[in-house]
């Protein structure tokens, strides 16, 4: 008979909390799974406040780094968060001493997960952080063991529920960007300062893990190209629908002729595609595969029993003895990355322009964007209701001119619309979103 194998948890929040219930709620089935019983024997936290949780027998640990050193824990859970220090240090330290960790915290795996898998390679450990992108959606298992058989092209996904949410609130009410992102908050759903959230930097995080799995690159968070969801309107959502396509703040990360391309930024994607039907905090990933039709996992991408649920499967792969490869391959074999420059991004691009209204504006708009070889699948210009059909009796007021172009590349679409500017048949600032095609 196998002892069962010894847990010590740091941090005891949300997520902590409930790691703890499920494995003493699990307990006999999650030992008939793996073939070996899991005990948390010790945990660490800032306070020893109850927590409603049935601590008997298990040890206080003083501190994260006094977790790490003891030797009564074959296995380390890191849930404190936070890039650096002490999270950094204790994981660093249990790795060295030989003992497997679990972590849910992707702003450190972003930031130190080549040096811990390093550590982790050398001293025969394993280091999992299932939790750290998606929740409880499997998708860094999908990558880096259930997809070894095929080469991946591109991964994308609805990687931030908070943005999900505001998008989709934005699209079936008619609201602004500001009346959902304070909704979230109110719901609990965007931090107290969101904009790591509605800014695109949680998505860059998940995301550079996320494409140095599938492509076997350094994770490189620098390489993210990042755009927030903050300039999107009520009317470029009803202009989306009608023209076919959802926005979602999407994570790419492609295979292309010039190179990785890694980018965050909000996207039109086809109502029709898997990622489309994907509405609220759900989150969503999608990984074409050479030879493959595309694979689309959707799920709860936060909370805390999401998220336990993922790091308790990252338990349960220890209590089996399996060791995987942090990043699918040795630290020493992941290609450098760099960042792929947007102005040569190569794609369909939604344009709104707000069009003064006289004759020889479309003519003006249609001849700049001709320069650059830009091809048009559609264009729609909204009519003005004051009644005045000739444009002659008063002042014009601008209408939105909104164009769809065929695939293009971003430098030739800046150029025409720096010129359209120029030409002065604009008023305002141009909206320009991504077009993503299934
Ligand atoms: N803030 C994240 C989100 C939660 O809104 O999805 C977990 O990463």
């Amino acid at each position: 008979m196998v002892a069962p194998l010894k847990v010590g948890i740091a941090g005891l929040g949300t997520v902590g909390a409930e790691v703890v219930r499920l494995i003493e709620q699990q307990g006999a089935a999650l030992a008939a799974r793996s073939g070996r019983g899991v005990r948390v024997v010790a945990v660490t936290a800032r306070s020893k406040k109850k927590r409603g949780l049935d601590l008997r027998g298990v040890d206080w640990a003083e501190s994260p780094q006094a977790l790490a050193e003891d030797s009564n824990v074959d296995c380390f859970v890191e849930l404190m968060g936070g890039a650096d220090d002490p999270a950094f240090s204790a994981i660093e330290t249990a790795l060295k001493a030989g003992k497997s960790v679990v972590t849910a915290n992707k702003a450190l795996i972003a930031k130190h997960g080549l040096r811990l898998a390093k550590a982790a390679e050398q001293h025969g450990s394993a280091l999992n952080y299932e939790a750290a992108v998606g929740a409880a959606i499997p998708v860094i298992k999908t990558l880096r063991e259930g997809l070894s058989g095929t080469s991946v092209n591109r991964v994308y996904g609805i990687l931030n529920g908070t943005c999900n949410y505001i998008l989709t609130r934005m699209e079936h009410e008619g609201l602004s960007f500001e009346e959902c992102l304070k909704d979230a908050q109110r719901l609990g759903y965007a931090e107290a300062n969101p904009s790591f959230d509605v800014d695109g930097h949680d998505t860059a995080q998940k995301l550079a893990i996320l494409a140095s799995l599938a492509f076997g690159t350094k994770v490189a968070q620098t390489a993210v190209y990042v755009e927030g969801i903050s300039s999107i309107t009520p009317e470029d959502l009803r202009a989306a629908e009608e023209l076919g396509y959802r926005v979602k703040l999407l994570g790419v990360a492609v295979r292309t002729a010039k190179g990785i391309e890694q980018r965050v930024h909000p996207t039109m994607v086809p109502k029709s595609s898997s990622i489309a039907q994907v509405m609220g905090v759900t989150n969503a990933v999608t990984i074409d595969g050479e030879g493959i039709p595309p694979i689309t996992l959707v799920g709860p991408g936060a909370g805390g029993a999401a998220t336990a649920s993922a790091v308790v499967a990252d338990i349960a792969d220890v209590a089996r003895g399996i060791r995987a490869t942090p990043f699918g391959r040795p630290v020493d074999s992941l290609r450098a990355t760099t960042k792929a420059p947007m102005e040569r991004h190569e794609g369909g691009y939604y344009i709104r322009l707000l069009a003064r209204d006289h004759a020889g504006t479309a003519a003006t708009i249609a001849t700049r964007l001709a320069e650059q070889k830009i091809s048009l699948e559609s264009i729609v210009q909204r009519h003005r209701n004051d009644g005045d059909v000739n444009g002659s009796a008063k002042k014009a007021s601008p209408v939105p001119v909104i164009l769809i172009t065929y695939a293009t590349s971003e430098d030739a679409v800046h150029r025409a619309l720096k010129a359209v500017q120029r030409d002065r048949v604009i008023s305002g600032r141009p909206q320009v979103i991504r077009i993503e095609k299934n």
